[in-house]
């Protein structure tokens, strides 16, 4: 996917207004296991933070003592990572998915994390086919996308069947694209086999500064929905089996 210049001020006032701090303790046991599987697979990985944002997880990693491209094509988003970086070896991409993928740099781990479901579902399928093209055979993939039983699907303008805008809140203007199980093994199995799937369900306070920015319809819509934020976790071994 690339990223157009209003996908790209759209994700800006996401970043100006403090968005993009997100947190992954729920799903900190199934990152261990990726960290396990890269550290098997080569002694000295290097990991590319696709879409990394503020950068929590790029910190996470180098923390740890592992090598890290971090890819953020926002550039408000890359002046919050690059003020929050630890010690560490890393480099900062501006780059977007399919633009690294045209490169032909390779990884032994990719981290997906939030940041391929937005745009139109092309969008999408074009930044997750992209994905093969990242990570070297034997390699790892990290995908972490919302589900299609997560509450903000109601949220905003229907674009598509699994495909909302919201209208307002801190991601107003930015299409979400919400999957099935189905069809992500349908994009990622041809050169993926699928090594671990959980999907990562929780309950979000209805106090929660989330809602902050978001009309009372929309918020009303999301409650009713059941506020129940859910995400795929998928950890994929590329593998070509075709
Ligand atoms: C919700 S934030 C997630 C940030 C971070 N991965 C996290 O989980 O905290 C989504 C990020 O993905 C980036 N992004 C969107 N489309 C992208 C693409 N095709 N390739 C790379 N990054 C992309 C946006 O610039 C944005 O910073």
């Amino acid at each position: 996917m690339t990223l157009t210049n209003q996908v790209s001020s759209e994700w800006h006032s996401f970043y100006s207004i403090g968005g993009g701090r997100l947190s992954y303790s729920s799903f900190a046991n199934d990152l261990a296991t990726f960290q396990n599987m890269i550290v098997r697979y080569q002694c000295d990985p290097v990991i590319l933070d696709l879409g990394a944002g503020s950068g929590e997880l790029t910190n996470l990693f180098l923390g740890k003592g592992i090598r890290v491209v971090a890819a953020e094509p926002d550039r408000v988003a890359r002046d919050v990572l690059i003020c929050s970086l630890r010690n560490g070896i890393c480099c900062i991409d501006p780059r977007d998915t399919e633009a690294l993928a045209r490169d032909g740099e390779m990884y032994d781990g990719v981290l997906a994390v939030r940041s391929l479901n937005h745009g139109s579902v092309e969008d999408v399928k074009a930044a997750l086919l992209s994905l093969s093209r990242l990570v070297n055979r034997g390699g790892y993939l990290f995908l972490y996308v919302a589900t299609d039983n997560d509450f903000r699907l109601v949220q905003g303008k229907r674009v598509d069947k699994l495909v909302y805008e919201p209208l307002d809140g801190p991601e107003k203007g930015i299409q979400h694209v919400f999957f099935s199980f189905a069809q992500l093994i349908d994009l990622l199995e041809p050169q993926f086999a699928v090594v671990h799937h959980r999907i990562d369900e929780k309950c979000v306070p209805t106090e929660s500064a989330y809602f902050e920015g978001y009309s009372q319809q929309a918020r009303d819509d999301m409650i009713d929905r059941g506020l129940v934020s859910s995400h795929h976790v998928f950890i994929a071994k590329r593998t070509d089996k075709c």
